[in-house]
C-alpha cells in the first residue's frame, strides 16, 4: 500500500514531527510505502512529488517548518488547475502514481479541500494544525503552543525597554480571527490589555487602562491579536488582498493602537509587529509530541481503512473525528475565557 502525506496552509512548528512519526509507524509496523507531495495541494494537483522514507525523515523532529513546503494553493478555486476540475486532476494523479490514502496535515482551508475530497470517494485521513488554535472539534493544534512561548519571550523583553523608557509598547500577535495566541502569551507575559477579534474594544477605555498602568510607575504593555479590531468598526488592515481561500491578509491594528495611544494620552507609545517569527523555528517539547501523537495516530487510522476521519485532541486522548467537525465552526476565545484575563487589565 503506498500512501501519500502533504502539508497546506501556513507552515508551523511541528509538521515535521508528523510526518516522521507517520513514516516510522507506517513503514515499521505496517510495511507501508509513502510519496511526500510538495506545497500542500499544489503537489498532487500537480504530480509533484518528493521521496519519503525512513531516511528522509531522519533528524527532523525538532525542525521547524515542513520538507515537504506548503503552499495555500486551492484546487477548488476555479482556474486552479487550468481549466479541469482540480478534484478530478487530483484523482487522476493519485491513481496514477498508485496512491492508495492520503494523509493531508493542514487547518481550516487545507482540511476543507480534505472533507471535499473524501466526500468524492478519496480515501483521506486529516491532522490538524495551526499557531491559531482555532479549529473545531480539537482542544489544541500543534503550532498553538510554540506560537505562544515566542510571543510570551518577546513580551518579556518588552517590559524591560518599556520599563526604561516610560513608553506603551503595543505587540501584534496573529491568529487570524481567533483571539488564542493574544490571550494565552497576554496571559503567560502579564499584559496590561490584551485585545481580541472575539471582544470588539473601546479605544477610550484602553488608553484609561493605560493612562492608570503609568500611575502606578509601570509601563503597559498591550498584547493585539492582528483580527482585533474597535466597537466603531474602524478598518485597520494595511493590505487589502487576499489569498486563494478569499482570507483577507491581517495587519495594522498594532500601529494603529499605538498612534490613538500616543495622540490621546500623551505618552510615547510604539507597535512591534511579531509576525512569521510565530510561526518559525523548532517546535516545543509540547508540540513535538502532540504532532508525533498525532502522526502515529493518523497512520493508525489508514491502516483501519478509518477515511474521512482527522486525529483529534480531547483532554490528554487521541480520538477520531469527522474531518468536516474540524472546519464547520470555528473555535473562537469564549467571553469567559476573557474575562479571566480581564482581571489583569490596567
Ligand atoms: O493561519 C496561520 C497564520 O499565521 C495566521 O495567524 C496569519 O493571519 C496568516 O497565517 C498569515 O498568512 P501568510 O503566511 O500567508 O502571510
Amino acid at each position: 500500500m503506498r500512501v501519500g502525506v502533504l502539508t497546506g496552509g501556513g507552515d508551523c512548528p511541528g509538521l515535521n514531527a508528523v510526518i516522521r512519526a507517520v513514516v516510522r509507524k507506517g513503514v515499521q509496523e505496517y510495511g507501508l510505502e509513502f510519496v511526500g507531495f510538495r506545497d500542500g495541494w499544489r503537489g498532487p494537483l500537480e504530480g509533484d512529488t518528493v521521496p519519503l522514507d525512513v531516511q528522509a525523515v531522519r533528524g527532523i523532529l525538532p525542525r521547524g517548518g515542513t520538507i515537504l513546503g506548503s503552499s495555500r494553493t486551492n484546487p477548488l478555486k476555479a482556474g486552479a488547475s487550468g481549466g479541469r476540475d482540480g478534484i478530478e486532476r487530483i484523482k487522476d494523479n493519485l491513481a496514477g502514481l498508485g496512491v492508495d490514502a492520503l494523509i493531508v496535515i493542514g487547518g481550516e482551508d487545507t482540511l476543507g479541500v480534505a472533507t471535499r475530497l473524501g466526500e468524492q470517494g478519496v480515501p483521506v485521513v486529516g491532522v490538524p494544525k495551526t499557531i491559531d488554535n482555532d479549529l473545531g472539534a480539537t482542544d489544541y493544534t500543534f503550532g498553538f503552543d510554540t506560537a505562544v512561548n515566542i510571543a510570551m519571550e518577546a513580551i518579556d523583553r518588552l517590559h524591560t525597554t518599556a520599563e526604561s523608557h516610560h513608553r506603551a509598547l503595543i505587540v501584534e500577535v496573529m491568529g487570524r480571527s481567533a483571539g488564542w495566541i493574544a490571550l494565552h502569551a497576554g496571559m503567560a507575559g502579564g499584559a496590561n490589555v490584551i485585545l481580541i477579534p472575539e471582544q470588539p474594544f473601546d479605544i477610550e477605555q484602553v488608553c484609561a487602562w493605560v493612562q492608570h498602568r503609568f500611575q502606578t510607575q509601570y509601563a503597559p504593555i498591550v498584547v493585539v491579536a492582528e483580527g482585533a479590531h474597535p466597537k466603531d468598526g474602524t478598518d485597520t488592515l494595511v493590505a487589502q488582498e487576499r489569498d486563494a481561500f478569499g482570507h483577507v491578509r491581517y495587519g495594522g491594528v498594532g500601529q494603529m493602537l499605538a498612534s490613538e495611544i500616543e495622540s490621546r494620552t500623551g505618552k510615547e507609545a510604539r507597535a512591534t509587529v511579531l509576525g512569521h517569527v510565530q510561526r518559525g523555528g523548532t517546535p516545543t517539547a509540547f508540540d513535538r509530541v502532540l504532532a508525533t501523537r498525532f502522526g502515529a495516530h493518523a497512520i493508525r487510522a489508514v491502516a483501519d481503512g478509518a477515511y474521512g476521519s482527522m486525529v483529534a485532541l480531547r483532554g490528554t486522548d487521541i480520538v477520531r473525528v469527522p474531518i468536516a467537525d474540524a472546519t464547520s465552526e470555528l473555535k473562537l476565545v469564549p467571553p469567559e475565557r476573557y474575562a479571566e484575563a480581564e482581571l489583569f487589565f490596567g
